[in-house]
């Protein structure tokens, strides 16, 4: 792949300098000096003038536990509904993370990470007709080509040529450009009434929060709220729960900064979950014993969807919003007479244009959300503060290119 998109006259050198310029995540943190891959980046001509390749940065699935900064031939139209974005932010999701872990069964190594960022649009195929070069645009987490039968039906996350497919099964934003296929479905104008930074908030973490929580949730005027996970997904779903004017939403948490943070966002109650705190408890002390309306899981583990069904008042909704890699327990015994509802949603990031709305109306404020700020370059201690965010207090990492 490498050697056809580089010049055939640097072709040899580039290639092997291509080969070896794979870091490991602790070798990149760790070198004080300049990779010398960067400098086929900067010199992007030879001192003979002639343009030696279209060689880009990337952040490589490079294995189990490796992300790997690595240079990669720039990605061309392929089909004429393309478009090809200069990035200008991105972040790292928790699902990077489980990625690394291996925990994806679909992502391969090799792939390049990241589904969430702004940009601004480079080229484009023959076929799009609302985006053109030089558009600022948010990157959606989820591809559709809005005619299949999935994404007519509203349900884009299960579109047959798109779906989360970005730093999933094709290349992602974690890289100085991409590919974004079905870019009519895909991509979204920026607005000027937010920052950049509140505007990557709208790739995955607020429309993820709302649809598969607050929505699924039946969220609404008055009612009692408990997300579990105070991690960036159960903030987006705080904060447009908020649309709604529950009368109460209570994070639970084990992280107590988390918690604190929360409540500075909107949250009117927090319950640390560490082990010894009795939370069920807690939970219908605040709620006169009824448990919450709305209960929504944000983590995706076993123990906390059963907490869920612990705090669940009669009538109520769990809405699950974790991603779950092992069996639950479903405790029907308890249930089948309070009259619950439990739903499951994969994003399909289909309200993002309201989302928009809000955010530039200043009404969706999500700069409480960002707590780091890291350059490209600096991509390996990004991961390093985004994976220990119980001791770096990290939410959402921006990464500038
Ligand atoms: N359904 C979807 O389409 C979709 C989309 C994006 C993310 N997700 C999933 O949403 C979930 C949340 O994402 P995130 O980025 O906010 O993750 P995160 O890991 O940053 O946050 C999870 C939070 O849960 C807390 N936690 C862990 N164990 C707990 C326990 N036993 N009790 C209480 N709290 C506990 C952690 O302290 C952390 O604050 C993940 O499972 C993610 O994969 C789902
Ligand atoms: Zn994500
Ligand atoms: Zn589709």
């Amino acid at each position: 792949m490498i050697r056809t998109r580089v010049a055939s006259i640097v072709l040899e050198p580039l290639s092997k300098a291509v080969a070896t310029a794979t870091y490991s995540h602790a070798a990149f943190r760790h070198s004080s000096s300049t990779p010398a891959s960067s400098h086929f980046l900067r010199r992007n001509f030879s001192s003979t003038g002639i343009r030696m390749s279209n060689t880009m940065k990337a952040l490589v699935f490079a294995g189990k536990g490796q992300p790997a900064l690595q240079d990669r031939p720039q990605p061309t139209i392929l089909k004429s509904t393309d478009a090809i974005v200069k990035m200008v932010k991105t972040t790292i999701c928790g699902t990077d993370l489980h990625i690394l872990k291996g925990d994806v069964a679909t992502c391969d190594t090799g792939q390049i990470l990241g589904h969430e960022g702004v940009a601004v649009v480079q080229s484009v195929g023959g076929g799009v007709q609302q985006f053109k070069p030089g558009d600022k645009v948010i990157v959606s987490c989820i591809t559709s080509c809005t005619s299949c039968e999935y994404c007519r039906k509203g349900m884009p996350s299960h579109c047959v040529d798109g779906g989360w497919i970005l730093g999933n099964t094709i290349d992602g934003t974690q890289a100085e450009y991409v590919r974004i296929p079905h870019a009519d479905g895909s991509l979204h104008p920026m607005v000027k009434g937010a920052t950049a930074d509140e505007q990557v908030m709208v790739s995955d973490v607020l429309p993820t929060g709302f649809e598969c929580g607050v929505l699924n949730g039946k969220v609404s005027p008055g009612n009692s709220v408990a997300i579990v996970g105070a991690g960036p997904v159960g903030l987006g779903a705080m904060l447009t729960a908020q649309l709604y004017s529950p009368s109460k939403i209570i994070m639970i948490d084990l992280d107590a900064n988390r918690l604190e943070m929360a409540k500075t966002m909107g949250a009117t109650h927090g319950v640390v979950s560490t082990a010894g705190t009795d939370v069920v408890a807690a939970v219908k002390a605040l709620t006169d014993g009824k448990g919450v309306d709305t209960v929504i899981e944000a983590v995706g583990v076993p123990a906390t969807f059963e907490l869920c069904q612990e705090i669940v008042a009669l009538g109520g909704t769990i809405a699950n919003l974790g991603v779950h890699g092992t069996k639950v327990d479903l405790h029907l015994e308890n249930l089948w007479d309070r009259n619950i509802t439990i739903t499951t949603r994969l994003v399909d990031a289909s309200t993002s244009p309201m989302l928009i709305k809000l955010v530039d109306a200043g009404k969706l404020k999500t700069a409480g959300l960002v707590t780091h700020t890291y350059k490209f370059s600096e991509m390996g201690q990004a991961y390093d503060t985004f994976g220990a965010a119980a001791k770096t207090n990290a939410l959402k990492v921006i990464i500038d290119f």
